[in-house]
């Protein structure tokens, strides 16, 4: 059998604030770093360690994978970082608040900007200070690769290549992977893991730093996925994300 953790960033900064992220490369809160502790413990717990770990290039991801590995005595194992993990890129809606651009657009506009399968958000423009390659982490990536605003479609076309070609050879050679990305990221790896259909995606919420275990049949299939934790917290912070800057029972 094989295994994947799957693990969202914790709180961060504009989450807090209830502004759309993307590419952003926003700071965790306290609670959010508080969070990834928790994460850790939660792993510290899972009888099997982790042998080999993959994140993104935003620092919010970047830092819960530490301290993740850093709770289990982990630091030291191979970790790669790659742009193709990133958030979705939010295109103009990056720094927006996500409930003035509801008041503005429109509830069910910003309900399919965020969860529909094949819309994209409004776009920037190359003149943006939002383009990405005015950011020289970015400078590698070539015409077609730079996004001005993804959908979850466009998501998959980057995250599930990068999936495909490496992170699941280190799987199918018996290791225990961690990949810590983000929401729309993970929702692109488990929609095609899961085989979620276009329809039933929009309802996928990622909640903040909840270690999501896999186990995998040999054609990497799943033959379960649990997410790790009080099952009660747990459905608590996808409330939060499912309806941002609500005031939740
Ligand atoms: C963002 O980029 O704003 C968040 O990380 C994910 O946002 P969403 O839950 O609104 O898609």
């Amino acid at each position: 059998m094989h295994r994947v953790v799957l693990v969202r960033h914790g709180e961060s900064i504009w989450n807090q604030e209830n502004r759309f992220t993307g590419w952003t490369d926003v700071d965790l809160t306290e609670k959010g770093v508080h969070e990834a502790f928790k994460a850790g413990q939660l792993l510290k717990d899972f009888p099997y360690e982790v042998d080999i770990a993959f994140t993104s290039v935003l620092k919010r991801a970047i830092k819960t994978m530490n301290y993740i590995l850093d709770q289990d005595d982990l630091l030291w194992i191979p970790i790669y970082k790659s742009w193709k993990l990133n958030e979705r890129h939010y295109g103009a809606l990056q720094g927006l608040n996500k409930q003035e651009t509801a008041a503005k657009y429109g509830e069910e506009q910003v309900r399919l900007w965020r969860r529909s399968f094949d819309v994209p958000p409004l776009k920037i423009t190359v003149d943006d200070d939002r383009y990405p390659q005015r950011d020289k982490r970015y400078k590698e990536l070539t015409e077609p690769e730079i996004p001005l605003g993804e959908s979850l479609k466009d998501t998959i076309a980057r995250v599930v290549p990068y999936w495909e070609s490496e992170i699941v050879p280190h799987i199918k050679a018996g290791k225990n992977v961690l990949v810590v990305a983000h929401g729309n990221s993970l929702r692109a790896l488990m929609k095609v893991l899961e085989n979620i259909s276009d329809e039933d995606i929009i309802d996928l919420n990622i909640p903040t730093a909840v270690p999501i275990l896999y186990e995998l049949d040999d054609q990497l299939r799943p033959l379960n996925r649990h997410f790790l934790g009080d099952q009660e917290r747990v459905q608590e912070k996808i409330n939060v994300v499912a309806n941002p800057g609500k005031i939740m029972e």
